[in-house]
C-alpha cells in the first residue's frame, strides 16, 4: 500500500485495502464503488462546505426514515436507480415489463372474488381491469396471484389518508379463474405526488424539478413455476406520463382506459352506468431453474 496519500494513488490505495475480502462479490462491488466515487470527487473537486453539505444531505435522508418512510428508496427512485436495477434483473423476451413497487405496497391486500370492486367510496370514475395471466408459450396460468392496488381518485392511498379512507381501499388479491382470466371493479386513478416533506421533496426542489407520478395501477403478479411479476398499468393520456418523477413508465405497460355508454355492456360487469374499460394481459416468465 501507498505510504504516502496523492490524488492519483487515492483510489488504488483504498482497493488494495480491500484485497483481502473473502467474499468476491463483495470484493467487486467495493472496488467499483471506490473508483467511481474518486473518480466523481476527481470529476466534481467539492469544497469542503459541499461535502459538508452532502453528509447532511444523507444524515437527514437517514433520519427521515422510520418503519413506515423509508427516504434511501425515494432517493434511489428519484435518481433513476430503482428503475435502473429493476430493469437490469428483469430483462425478458416476451414477459410483460416490470416496473417499481413503491412504498405504497402493504404485506397483504385483502383477498376479493374476481369481479368484486376494491372501491369502498364510490366517488370515482368507475372502470373495469380485465385481462388474462399467460406464460410465455402463452398458456394461460389458471390459479395466477394477482395483488393489486391504486391510489383513489384524489391521488392517495389508503394508507395515507387512514381516517378519511376505509381500510384496503383501492386493494385487492386476486385468483385468475380456469382460463387464466381476471377481472375486478375500481375506479380510473389520477396522477399524484411522491412524498415531499423530506430531504428528496428538498432535492426536487431545488432542481425545479415536479413530484408527480402518472396515473397508474399497481400488480404484483404470481403463478406457480413461474417468475414474480411487479409492474403497474399507467392510464393512456395522463399527465406526467413523459415525466414520472421516478423514471417507471414503459411505453408496453400504458393502457387505453376505454369509456363505455352501453348499458347491455356495464350490466355484463354488474354496472349501471358508463364506465372505463382497460385491458391487460400479462405473460410471466417461467422461473429459471436453480
Ligand atoms: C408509487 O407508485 O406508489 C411510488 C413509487 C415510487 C415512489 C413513490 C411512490
Ligand atoms: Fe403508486
Amino acid at each position: 500500500m501507498a505510504t504516502d496519500f496523492t490524488e492519483e494513488t487515492a483510489a488504488d490505495a483504498v482497493i488494495e485495502s480491500f484485497a483481502k475480502t473473502p467474499d468476491p462479490r463483495l470484493r467487486e462491488l467495493l472496488d467499483s464503488l471506490v473508483r467511481h466515487l474518486h473518480a466523481f470527487v476527481k470529476d466534481t473537486e467539492p469544497t469542503i462546505a459541499e461535502w459538508e453539505q452532502a453528509i447532511e444531505f444523507l444524515t437527514a435522508t437517514g433520519q427521515k426514515c422510520d418503519d413506515e418512510r423509508q427516504e434511501f428508496i425515494l432517493l434511489s427512485d428519484v435518481l433513476g436507480v430503482s428503475m435502473l436495477v429493476e430493469t437490469i434483473n428483469n430483462r425478458t423476451g416476451g414477459a410483460t415489463e416490470s416496473t417499481v413497487l413503491g412504498p405504497f405496497h402493504v404485506v397483504k391486500s385483502p383477498r376479493r372474488e374476481l369481479g368484486e370492486t376494491i372501491d369502498f367510496v364510490g366517488t370515482g370514475t368507475p372502470c373495469v381491469v380485465r385481462g388474462r395471466v399467460l406464460s410465455a408459450d402463452g398458456t394461460p396460468l389458471p390459479g395466477a396471484e394477482l395483488d393489486v392496488w391504486q391510489a383513489n381518485e384524489q391521488g392517495f392511498y389508503d394508507v395515507q389518508q387512514p381516517d378519511v379512507q376505509p381500510r384496503a381501499n383501492g386493494r385487492g388479491l386476486f385468483t385468475a379463474g380456469a382460463d387464466g382470466a381476471f377481472w375486478f371493479r375500481t375506479i380510473v386513478p389520477i396522477f399524484y405526488p411522491i412524498p415531499t416533506d423530506g430531504p428528496v421533496g428538498t432535492l426536487l426542489n431545488a432542481t425545479k424539478r415536479h413530484p408527480y407520478r402518472p396515473a397508474h395501477i399497481h400488480f404484483i403478479v404470481t403463478a406457480s413455476g413461474h417468475r414474480a411479476l411487479t409492474t403497474h398499468i399507467f392510464v393512456a393520456g395522463s399527465e406526467y406520463l413523459e415525466s414520472d418523477a421516478v423514471f417507471a413508465v414503459k411505453k408496453s405497460l400504458i393502457k387505453d382506459f376505454i369509456g363505455v355508454d352501453d348499458p347491455a355492456q356495464a350490466a355484463e360487469f354488474g354496472l349501471t352506468g358508463p364506465f372505463s374499460l382497460a385491458t391487460f394481459d400479462i405473460v410471466l416468465d417461467p422461473a429459471v431453474p436453480s
